[in-house]
């Protein structure tokens, strides 16, 4: 059995008084593509937020690869081997599709860049960014102005430049949120293959039932900042409890959970 990567340990976060994380426990295992669903406002965004260190936790643990992280600064998760892409896509609009992920590419490698780097490597880093380009199909756009890309393609450079930062585990929040149906397939597909090919353990949040169903090995159900039900699509799918809020003929899950 694979090891834990994350483990997420009686996590809770409130916010003015309102308990959005509440006493939430779960482990994800090195190399597992999993999904988090759950309805708008029941904490998938804060877990993410918390575990990638843009909330601190009231209390709880977050250990990542064996080091407890709840807290740490963004950037700091990052050096660690966390990334993200976002609900609202985190790109730099003004920069070109290309200078978005160099810069991505440098950050992952700051401490080993200064004014005496040779050419060769920034030439390297230069062909890294055109690789992960490819790998999500953009590379005829790389001197785009990023603000310039249909929102599809926004969140596909969204996606490449959390992956050119190499994580070990990758956060998706919503990756097909806006596309249109053709569009969200590809990127499902392409997700897929890029967890396959990389190796990467991903955890992604979607509200599209066919497209959690269909590509996830385990599922999450998240009501109130509370773990309602985890297990395999098979197990979720016959799991009374969900059924009964979530996935029943009239979802209720927005009120009953
Ligand atoms: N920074 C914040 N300040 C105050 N309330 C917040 C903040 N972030 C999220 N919330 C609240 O926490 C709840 C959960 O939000 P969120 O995690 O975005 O839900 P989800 O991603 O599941 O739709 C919502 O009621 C939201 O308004
Ligand atoms: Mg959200």
């Amino acid at each position: 059995m694979a090891a834990d990567i994350l483990r997420v340990e009686k996590l809770s976060k409130s916010f003015s008084g309102r308990l959005v994380i509440d006493n939430l426990s779960f482990r994800v295992a090195e190399g597992e593509l999993s999904a988090i669903i759950g309805p708008n406002g029941a904490g998938k965004t804060t877990l993410f937020n918390l575990i990638t260190g843009y909330h601190v936790p009231d209390s709880g643990k977050i250990i990542f690869n064996g080091q407890n992280i709840a807290g740490l600064q963004p950037f700091k998760t990052v050096r660690l081997g966390l990334a993200r892409a976002f609900q609202r896509t985190n790109i730099f609009p003004k920069m070109t599709v290309l200078e978005n992920v160099v810069s991505a590419c440098i950050t992952r490698q700051e401490r080993n860049l200064n004014f005496r780097t040779p050419y060769k490597k920034l030439t390297q880093i230069h062909q890294r960014a055109y690789e992960i380009l490819d790998s999500v199909g953009l590379t005829a756009m790389a001197q785009r102005l990023s603000g310039t890309l249909a929102h599809g393609n926004q969140k596909l450079l969204d996606i490449a430049v959390a992956l050119a930062l190499e994580p070990r585990l990758l956060l998706l929040d919503e990756p097909t949120a806006g596309m249109s149906p053709d569009e969200r397939w590809q990127t499902v597909a392409l997700v897929k293959d890029l967890w396959e090919r990389l190796k990467v353990t991903m955890v992604f949040i979607e509200h599209d039932m066919d497209i959690v169903f269909g590509i996830s090995q385990k599922i999450r159900v998240l009501c109130y900042g509370n773990l309602l039900a985890e297990g395999t699509p098979k197990e979720i799918s016959n799991n009374l409890k969900v059924i009964e809020v979530y996935l029943g003929e009239k979802p209720m899950m927005d009120e009953a959970c």
